[in-house]
């Protein structure tokens, strides 16, 4: 076993540089947890993790702090493609930017043309392999993440068949199963890299999450429940049977919150600040948030929050149609987020609708996203999938209560009538029902404090999970070399 464990985490986004979503929070805060791990911790292992994305054009755009490392060139059957290689330090964390053409040509992280991205994450993968080279650290493990990284744990198999990269183990995590990625049939072929033979079903073969879930020696995903639901036919669009081969290198384990940055005791998003002991502070961060939005200041009044993506995946339609089956109770809601037009415009006509009660804040906002974690009694996330979810630990953290669909991560981290509520289908009904209860619970104040303080004591830290991937990363690299 090494003293010393090389990793290269990949990823499409992260923090601080770029955020999408959840994916951002993972690649930002998990090397950094890994990194700072004392080495008596784990066997004795010092981790030198380093991260490497795309240069995408947010990120050229204030580019000033980086750093350039090196560059070099892909060989292309049309020509020579050429990479340049960026660096910054977020704390003592290396990440690695990787520039080049197939980057240039997407104008954003992700566009809406499949041949862009699929040439842009084929050319991220392969040039952020070849990088190691070029640098002369190598890899004991490479840990990618979702579809815009597979193609490198693909390409470290067929190397591996010729010899190269021996010691060199993979993990693919999955963070969103359903997106499998563009055909890259003529992106590999280019590049010179052949379509294997797998056992993957008909229509992914040519797909990189799949050829990367293929290739990969050990999968991961980011909760033990949505390990086991990735295996059914309900939740494994149609890779079940795949991934059911290969449970045995499959492992759920728990994204954590970064607990200096989400802390209602030091947030400056806040009010007021408070922790578990000065509960009774927060009142004035709900106060607070009821005025900003033009709420009725009323304490007594229950005050839903969401604060999600505008997705299907979300749930908020759910959300929506549950509101509507529960006007006869009181209660305040705001929703804030972005995403999906038909999603924005039916929380827009719930506002116009119940004017007096519902707020639908239509845009991407940190700060209002901390004051609804930390003024609000209740939040929503009625995810019809979720893998994990950040913001149902984030608002546990902030005392306020989750009501969740019983699903992925959710089911992992909310606890029944200890630290929130869950509902078992993902239905307008169900949700109703669970919200109903919560709101029959809120009036009791010692009840519903000790839910807000449980869920404030859970322990969300990365340091616990990183431990988890230390242990994974040992075990794949013991199959490797036995
Ligand atoms: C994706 C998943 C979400 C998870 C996040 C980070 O966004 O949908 O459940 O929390 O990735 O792993």
């Amino acid at each position: 076993m090494p003293k010393t464990m090389n990793v290269l985490f990949l990823a499409a986004e992260a923090s601080p540089f770029v955020k999408i979503g959840g994916l951002a929070d993972v690649a930002g805060s998990l090397p950094r947890a890994l990194r700072s791990l004392p080495a008596e911790s784990v066997d004795g292992v010092n981790l030198d993790v380093r991260v490497a994305i795309p240069l995408h054009a947010v990120i050229r755009a204030e580019a000033t702090a980086l750093r350039s490392v090196t560059s070099y060139s892909l060989p292309r059957s049309d020509g020579d493609v050429d990479v340049q290689v960026f660096e910054a330090r977020s704390e003592d964390l290396p990440v690695y930017f990787i520039g080049g053409g197939p980057v240039n040509a997407s104008g954003s992280v992700y566009s809406s043309r499949p041949e862009l991205d699929g040439e842009k994450y084929t050319f991220f993968s392969l040039a952020a392999l070849e990088l190691t080279k070029q640098l002369g650290w190598q890899p004991d493990v490479i840990h990618a993440n979702d579809w815009h990284a597979a193609l490198a744990v693909y390409a470290l198999l067929l190397k591996r068949w010729d010899g190269d990269f021996a010691g060199t183990a993979s993990v693919l995590t999955v963070h969103n199963l359903p997106f499998a990625g563009p055909d890259v049939t003529g992106n590999l072929a280019a590049y010179g890299l052949p379509l294997a033979q797998t056992d993957l079903p008909d229509w992914a073969h040519t797909l990189p999450l799949p050829l990367g879930l293929w290739a990969a020696d050990g999968i991961g995903t980011v909760s033990p429940t949505y390990a086991q639901e990735m295996l059914t036919p309900e939740y494994g669009v149609g890779l079940e049977m795949f991934l059911r081969q290969r449970a045995d290198t499959l492992t759920g384990i728990l994204n954590g919150i970064d607990m200096d940055t989400y802390n209602p005791e030091t947030d400056e998003a806040l009010t007021v600040n408070f922790t578990a002991e000065t509960l009774a502070a927060r009142a004035r961060n709900k106060a607070a948030l009821q005025g900003y939005l033009g709420l009725e200041e009323d304490p007594d009044i229950p005050l839903l929050g969401i604060v999600s993506r505008m997705e299907p995946q979300k749930g908020v339609d759910l959300a929506l149609k549950a509101l509507r089956k529960i006007r006869d109770e009181p209660w305040q809601a705001v929703i804030l987020g972005t995403g999906d037009r038909k999603l924005e415009l039916a929380a827009r006509r719930l506002q116009a609708q119940m004017p007096e009660r519902v707020r639908a804040e239509i845009r991407f906002d940190g700060q209002l996203a901390r004051q609804v974690y930390g003024g609000a009694d209740i939040f929503l996330m009625p995810s019809r999938y979720e893998p994990c979810g950040l913001s149902q630990m984030i608002a546990m953290r902030y005392g306020c209560v989750p009501v969740v669909h019983a699903t992925g991560g959710l089911k992992d981290t909310v606890k029944p009538d200890e630290t929130g509520f869950l509902f078992e289908k993902a239905t307008p009904a169900a949700l109703a029902k669970a919200i109903r209860q919560a709101l029959t619970v809120y009036p009791d104040r010692d009840r519903w404090q000790a839910l807000q303080r449980n869920g404030m004591a859970q322990d969300f830290s990365w340091t616990r999970s990183a431990k988890q991937y230390v242990a994974l990363y040992q075990s794949l690299l013991s199959k490797l070399t036995s």
